[in-house]
């Protein structure tokens, strides 16, 4: 396999992992959990969403966690937006990058949004003006990239067509999401393929979601494919409360853990990772899907069952 030495890990947890949890989480727990993850070193937090509050209630208060966060230099702060009200929001808010979503498939993006992708892109060249004035960094998100689950199959023409329009309005970065955990590891090659090189300089993230198990797959393939920025939650919280059957994204300590036993650079110190991990399942209340938090590093020793010592050749 082709490597890279270092990956860019973005953790959305708090945002996707959060906007589907049915009991509110308190505004000082969202909070601590951020700080968490940038007392880990990681690179890029996805901190909250500036949505209609009455769409995503649990982050209604995304204004206060946004204020209340120790900012950690070297940590990005992002939120997801998906309009101009929501970048006004952000903006003040004072979030380091704007995350915008569409989908790539015009059902998922009514269902999410409650706009055709025609009408988003255009809400979404208003939003890159508002940031481009109060230089704030943008990466555009595609959602149902790899398929949709209420049309199946999502062309690789119409990705790019929608990739095209994100680009031709400026933007620097390019997430690619897989909303719903129905790529293969095949495919995310064939696409990546197909789209990096018709758009030099773009940087692309691959966002995934591990519905079907097949999440740490689809990075290994998109990172064959040089692909260095990748996004995941803590635990594997999460899921898209507007694409039924969607569960949590890639879980973070675990593409962590997968990626350090391969000697891939992240700058995240694992074992904090891990704390932070069983500090979520303690807030939300239940175990959650990651399984390092479980095993622990594949470094653990067990100390030898009773005569086995003795017995060692
Ligand atoms: N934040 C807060 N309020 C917002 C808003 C935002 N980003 N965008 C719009 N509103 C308000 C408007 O001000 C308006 O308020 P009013 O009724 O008091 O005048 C109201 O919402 C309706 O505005 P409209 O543009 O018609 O929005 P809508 O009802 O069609 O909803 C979205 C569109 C995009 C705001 C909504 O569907 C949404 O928030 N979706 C996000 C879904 C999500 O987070 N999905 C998971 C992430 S992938
Ligand atoms: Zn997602």
């Amino acid at each position: 396999m082709k490597l890279p030495e270092r990956v860019t890990i973005c953790e959305v947890g708090t945002r996707d992992g959060f906007q589907i949890e049915p009991d509110f989480i308190p505004t000082e727990l969202k909070v601590e959990v951020v700080n968490r993850l940038s007392d880990a070193g990681v690179p890029r937090i996805e901190v909250t969403s500036f949505v209609h509050p009455k769409v995503v209630p649990q982050l209604r208060d995304a204004e206060e966690v946004m204020a209340k966060i120790r900012r950690r230099p070297g940590t990005r702060y992002a939120a997801l937006v998906p309009n101009d009200k929501g970048a006004v929001r952000a903006v003040d808010a004072g979030v380091d990058v704007i995350h915008t979503v569409v989908s790539a498939s015009e059902s998922h993006n009514l269902a999410n949004v409650n706009m055709t992708v025609a009408e988003s892109l255009e809400k979404l060249r208003d939003v890159m003006r508002i940031a481009d004035r109060a230089k704030v960094a943008v990466g555009c998100g595609i959602s149902t990239s790899f398929g949709c689950p209420f049309e199946g199959e999502v062309p690789i023409a119409r990705l790019e067509s929608v990739v095209r329009r994100l680009v031709d309005m400026g933007a620097p970065a390019i997430g690619l999401a897989d909303t719903t955990g129905m790529a293969n590891p095949l495919q995310v090659g064939r696409v990546l393929e197909h789209l990096m090189p018709q758009f030099p300089g773009i940087e692309w993230t691959l966002h995934t979601h591990d519905t079907r198990a097949m999440a740490i797959p689809n990075i290994l393939a998109a990172m064959e494919c040089g692909v260095t920025h990748l996004d995941g939650s803590i635990g594997g919280l999460g899921g898209c409360p507007f694409a039924p059957g969607a569960s949590g994204n890639v879980c973070s300590e675990d593409l962590v853990h997968c990626l350090h036993a391969m000697g891939v650079a992240t700058g995240i110190d694992l074992d904090k990772l891990i704390e932070t991990s069983k500090r979520v399942q303690e807030i939300v209340g239940r175990t959650l899907p990651g399984q390092v938090v479980k095993a622990g590093a594949f470094t653990r020793r067990y100390p030898l069952p009773d005569g086995v010592a003795a017995r060692l050749p």
